[in-house]
């Protein structure tokens, strides 16, 4: 059921209906409307919002901080050496302090449950802005993109290509709610979390959708409206990087697997991107990509977000 989504955390996809993340989406789309209308609505006016950061990031922490201002609120950046945690105050301590202060926080985290302890000792809404299990606000940004290109999401096949991450996670999420067929193709051992994939595909069962993991890039592109990869090193995993770059030289997304998708096939990467380690310099920059579309979406999805929840 959509409807007030007000006080709400927004800690993964999995946690909000079909209806409910339509309903962000609707909004993301008028309020980017708005935008290029030049019209500045002020529906954050008042409210100040804390970005608490323990990694760098340049798309989640400038589209937030931008957005917050468009919305005539302020944003407070927190990063990792700014608050006492960097001395051992707690989690739990610092939300139930920092929540008296603000209308909302957004975190971006290494572990994902710091993220949820935060939510739980904090009296206002808390956005996952990226830890190491999920992703949502891009998968938010993602979904957009795709819809305003193609149209609605139910029933196109999205091929997650890669490391079956953080933000692969939040793609079978989301991408199952909106009744997608997500086929994830990762090495063995590098798969999405089995937890899940079963979640993700008993809700794209019910969405009308489809989950499906394999070996074989060629097996997820082949016919795919969407072709997706990330990172094949993530924040956090630098000491693995040279195993990673061995493991992962076969999932290059390419010309060659572009060709068995689609023919209108859009290539989506969250960026930042390693041209010719995940995905071909020709591809990023092709005309295939929208890529660069799927960043400022960040910042329209977010305002929308933020909107609905504070
Ligand atoms: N895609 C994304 O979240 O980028 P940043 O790490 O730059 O925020
Ligand atoms: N999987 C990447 C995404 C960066 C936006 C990471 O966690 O580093």
């Amino acid at each position: 059921m959509s409807g007030n989504l007000k006080g709400r955390h927004f800690l993964s996809l999995r946690d909000f209906s079909g209806e409910e993340i339509r309903q962000m989406l609707d909004t993301a789309r008028l309020l980017k409307l708005e935008h290029y209308a030049g019209r500045r609505q002020p529906l954050l006016a008042g409210k100040t919002i804390a970005l608490v950061f323990q990694k760098p990031s340049t798309r989640t922490r400038v589209s937030f901080e931008a957005g917050v201002a468009q919305l005539g609120g302020t944003a407070l950046y927190l990063g990792s050496n700014d608050l006492q945690l960097s001395r051992g105050e707690s989690i739990a301590d610092t939300a139930r302090v920092v929540s008296r202060y603000v209308d909302g926080i957004v975190a971006r985290v290494y572990a994902h449950a710091d993220v949820v302890e935060l939510a739980e000792h904090s009296r206002v809404p808390v956005v996952n802005g990226l830890s190491d299990f999920s992703h949502p606000c891009q998968i938010l940004a993602d979904l957009l993109t795709v819809e305003e290109k193609r149209g609605p999401m139910a029933g196109k096949k999205v091929a997650w290509v890669g490391d079956g991450n953080n933000v692969a996670h939040s793609w079978l999420f989301g991408g199952a709610k909106l009744g997608c067929h997500v086929a994830v193709a990762a090495p063995r051992g590098y798969e999405p979390s089995p937890e899940v994939v079963a979640a993700s595909a008993e809700d794209a069962r019910r969405a009308g959708g489809s989950v499906t993991v394999t070996t074989e890039p060629a097996e997820a592109a082949r016919d795919a409206d969407v072709l997706v990869t990330d990172v094949w090193v993530s924040m956090g995993q630098e000491k693995e990087r040279e195993a990673r770059l061995r493991t992962f030289r076969p999932y290059q997304v390419n010309a060659s697997l572009l060709a068995l998708a689609r023919k209108d096939a859009l290539v989506l990467h969250c960026l930042p991107a390693h041209r010719g380690e995940e995905l071909t310099a020709e591809l990023i920059d092709g005309p295939s990509s929208a890529i660069w579309d799927e960043a400022e979406n960040r910042l329209h999805a977010q305002k929308a977000l933020l909107t609905l929840l504070l």
